[in-house]
């Protein structure tokens, strides 16, 4: 297997700062980097059957020529497992072991296991030392950098968690080879997030190289380290999310109504295909409102559409819930002062904005014109 130097990009947030390494071939030398910067320590490996089977031996015969004792604690795959009783299993597993405070978590696979194993690493002796080793395209651009860990409860998604930080984080980018192709488009929606969000030109970047980066030549790489970079500018600025961090939630609003509407049924609907939707429904009601150009909506539908990805709400297999139940969605996890909304709305490609006085019938109104009920009866 090929070693390509990886990209390094820093996290700052002082004392706390961390790498992100992004690379192909970064799994055979984990060791070694976790080895030089957090010496002398064992590690409990936190990851979910799928991860184990394709890469688990990989990693481990890495950590052991870096000299790094293991346990390992494999879960089922999947959002189900973002729960109580695997936070207990991680937690006693680690205990278990007899890891002490100063030894690592390293969390190996997606966005489920990086947020659960992270958790578990901000609780267990107060908070142990924590590594992410994220293994899906959108753990690697999004959920494994910035330090949102958290669970589920049954009230609701990501409700109980905490900002824990990792120490570092490696990205191999060769590692996505196994990645079922619907969970790296779903990935992808997060990509081409950033470049909506304030990065134009990588948009565009991305309209013209989005093979590339499909089929995992050097510009995967780029992509990735481009998000991270992103990502990292947004953590470094605004780590605890009371100010502009909350951009990172293009297209979500959207996006967590439609996956409520379908219970989160990932045979329907995976987090990152709501988050596509809710990214071209966000520039069409941003366009709807007069802010921005419906050629910018077009646009970005049609690459969403060009990759593979849902689109509109009429992409989602199934009967969906009226306009008025959708509403009910997203006002019920947000708070709603006088019927007005908060929502990352956009005045065209590369330029979001946090806009908090969305009224709530002007949504009401567009979800009605963009539900599928609408849409069949008129041609498009
Ligand atoms: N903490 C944050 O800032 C943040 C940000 C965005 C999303 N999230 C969370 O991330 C989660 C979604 O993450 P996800 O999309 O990675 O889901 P996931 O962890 O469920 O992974 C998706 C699927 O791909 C499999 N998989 C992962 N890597 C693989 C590989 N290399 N080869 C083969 N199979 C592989 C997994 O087993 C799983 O079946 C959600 O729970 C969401 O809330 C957190």
């Amino acid at each position: 297997m090929s070693i390509d130097a990886p990209v390094a990009v820093e996290v700052g947030l002082g004392d706390r700062t961390y790498d992100i390494l992004i690379g192909s071939g970064l799994l055979a030398r984990a060791g070694a980097e976790i080895a030089s910067r957090l010496p002398g320590t064992r590690a409990a490996v936190v990851t979910d059957a799928n991860v184990a089977a394709a890469h688990l031996a990989a990693l481990q015969a890495s950590l052991e020529t870096g000299g790094i004792q293991t346990a390992v604690i494999t879960l089922p795959p999947g959002e189900k497992t973002k729960s109580f009783a695997h936070l207990e299993e991680v937690v006693d597993g680690v205990l278990a072991a007899k890891l002490e405070r100063g030894d690592i978590v390293i969390a190996f696979g997606g966005g489920v296991i990086g947020d659960l194993a992270g958790f578990a690493a901000g609780i267990v002796r107060r908070g142990m030392n924590f590594v992410q080793i994220p293994t899906s395209l959108l753990a690697q651009v999004d959920s494994s950098v910035g330090g949102k860990t958290g669970i589920n409860s049954p009230r609701g998604k990501n409700l109980v968690g905490v900002f824990h930080q990792p120490k570092l984080v490696l990205a191999d980018t060769g590692v996505l080879d196994t990645l079922p192709i619907r969970e790296f488009r779903a990935g992808y929606a997060e990509l081409a997030k950033y470049g909506l969000i304030d990065r134009p030109e990588f948009f565009a970047w991305l309209e013209k190289n989005w093979v590339q980066v499909f089929a995992g030549g050097p510009e995967r790489a780029q992509a990735i380290a481009e998000a991270c970079r992103a990502k990292a500018e947004m953590v470094a600025r605004d780590e605890f999310e009371t100010g502009d961090r909350a951009l990172l939630n293009l297209g979500h609003t959207f996006g967590h109504a439609l996956e409520a509407a379908t219970q989160y049924d990932g045979a329907r609907l995976v987090h990152g295909e709501g988050v596509a939707i809710g990214m071209a429904l966000a520039h069409r009601f941003s366009s709807r409102l007069n802010l921005a150009s419906p050629d910018d909506a077009a646009r970005v539908e049609a690459h969403l559409r060009a990759v593979g990805l849902p689109w509109r709400i009429a992409d989602i297999p199934g009967d969906l819930p009226d306009a008025e139940a959708l509403l009910a969605f997203i006002t019920q996890d947000k708070k709603v002062s006088r019927g007005a909304l908060t929502f990352i709305l956009t005045r065209g490609i590369g330029q979001a904005f946090i806009a908090k006085d969305v009224p709530a019938s002007e949504v009401l109104s567009f979800l009605t014109e963009n539900h599928p009920d609408q849409q069949k009866m008129r041609p498009r």
